[in-house]
C-alpha cells in the first residue's frame, strides 16, 4: 500500500508491470496502453489472431470502455485499473461463468490484502464496498465476452474495470452511484501493487479450477444479494422473471424461485434486484 501525493501518480508501464507481476503464465504478455477505445475489444481482435492464453491489455484510459447490457464504463486517465485478460479454458462452455466467480474473488482477496478494505461481490458481476449508513456501492465490475463453437469455448476475454484513485467529485460527475477504493480507505493507492495480488490471486485460482477445486462456496460466501427480490429481464420478449435470489449453483448462475415455487437457472440477463 502506498499514499502518494497527488504529483506522484503511479504510472503504469510495461517494465514497471513486468517487475511486480508474480505469475508464471497470466499477464505475462501485455500491451500496455495510454489510451484505447476498450481494453476488450483489443485483446478480441488479438484473441482471433490467436494470440496466447494469459495475454493481457491494460490502459490508462478508455474512449469507449464498456459496462455490461451496452453501459458505458467511465475512468478518469490515470486513476484505475483497466485491463482485460485473455483466456482459453477447457471447460465446458455452460461453465464460463466461472470465471466470473473466480474474478470476484480474486478482486476481493487483493482488495483486502493490499488495501484492507473487506469488499464484497453483487451477482453477477459487482465488486461493491459498504458505506457506512448508506447501501453497497460498486467499485468495479467485469465483462466476460466469449467466443464459443458447438461445445468448445475457442477464447474468453475477462475484463475488469476497478475504480482506484478516483475521488468523490470526480464519482459525482460520471457515476453518483459509484465509488471508489480511494474513497473507501481515504488514501491513494497502488494500482500496480493491486494488480499483481489481484493476477496472482487469479491465476491460482484459475490453476486450482482446471484441477477440479473450485471456490464456490467462498465466492457465495462473498455475495450481498441471495434471499432477496429480483427481477430478470429474459431473452426473445418473454415475460420477466420476479421472484427470490434463492441461491447460486456450480456454474456461477443464480437460482431465482418464482411466485409458484419454481428455481429458475439464470446465467446473465438484465437483473434487478429489488431491495
Ligand atoms: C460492468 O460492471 O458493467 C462491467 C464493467 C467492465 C469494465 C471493464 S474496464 C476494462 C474492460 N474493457 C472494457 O471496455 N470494459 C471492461
Amino acid at each position: 500500500m502506498i499514499d502518494n501525493g497527488k504529483d506522484s501518480l503511479e504510472e503504469i508501464t510495461a517494465s514497471a508491470l513486468s517487475k511486480n507481476l508474480r505469475t508464471r503464465w497470466l499477464g505475462r504478455k501485455h500491451l500496455v496502453f495510454d489510451a484505447v477505445g476498450s481494453t476488450n475489444e483489443v485483446l478480441k481482435e488479438l484473441a482471433q489472431e490467436g494470440e496466447p492464453a494469459g495475454t493481457m491489455v491494460i490502459s490508462d484510459y478508455q474512449g469507449e470502455g464498456k459496462g455490461r447490457h451496452g453501459r458505458r464504463w467511465l475512468a478518469p486517465p490515470g486513476s484505475s485499473l483497466l485491463f482485460s485478460i485473455l483466456l482459453r479454458p477447457k471447460w465446458a462452455p455452460e461453465n464460463i461463468q466461472r470465471l466470473m466467480m473466480l474474478a470476484g474473488v480474486a478482486a476481493v482477496e487483493a482488495t483486502g490484502q493490499e488495501t484492507g478494505l473487506q469488499l464484497r461481490l453483487k451477482w453477477p458481476n459487482d465488486l461493491v464496498a459498504w458505506e457506512e449508513g448508506t447501501s453497497w456501492r460498486k467499485c468495479g465490475g467485469f465483462l466476460l465476452e466469449t467466443d464459443i463453437e458447438g461445445h468448445t469455448v475457442r477464447y474468453a476475454v475477462l475484463g475488469t474495470g476497478i475504480n482506484v484513485n478516483v475521488s468523490r467529485d470526480q464519482l459525482g460527475e460520471l457515476s453518483p452511484e459509484a465509488t471508489s477504493l480511494q474513497v473507501e480507505t481515504g488514501m491513494e493507492l497502488s494500482r500496480l501493487a493491486l494488480l499483481g495480488a489481484y493476477l496472482a490471486r487469479l491465476e491460482r485460482l484459475y490453476d486450482l479450477v482446471d484441477a477440479g477445486d473450485i471456490p464456490f462456496q467462498k465466492w457465495r460466501s462473498l455475495l450481498v444479494n441471495l434471499g432477496r427480490p429480483v427481477r430478470v429481464e429474459l431473452p426473445g420478449g418473454s415475460p420477466a422473471l420476479v421472484g427470490t435470489a434463492e441461491d447460486v449453483n456450480h456454474a456461477g448462475q443464480l437460482l431465482v424461485r418464482d411466485s409458484q415455487g419454481k428455481i429458475h437457472a439464470v446465467a446473465g440477463g438484465y437483473t434487478t434486484f429489488l431491495s
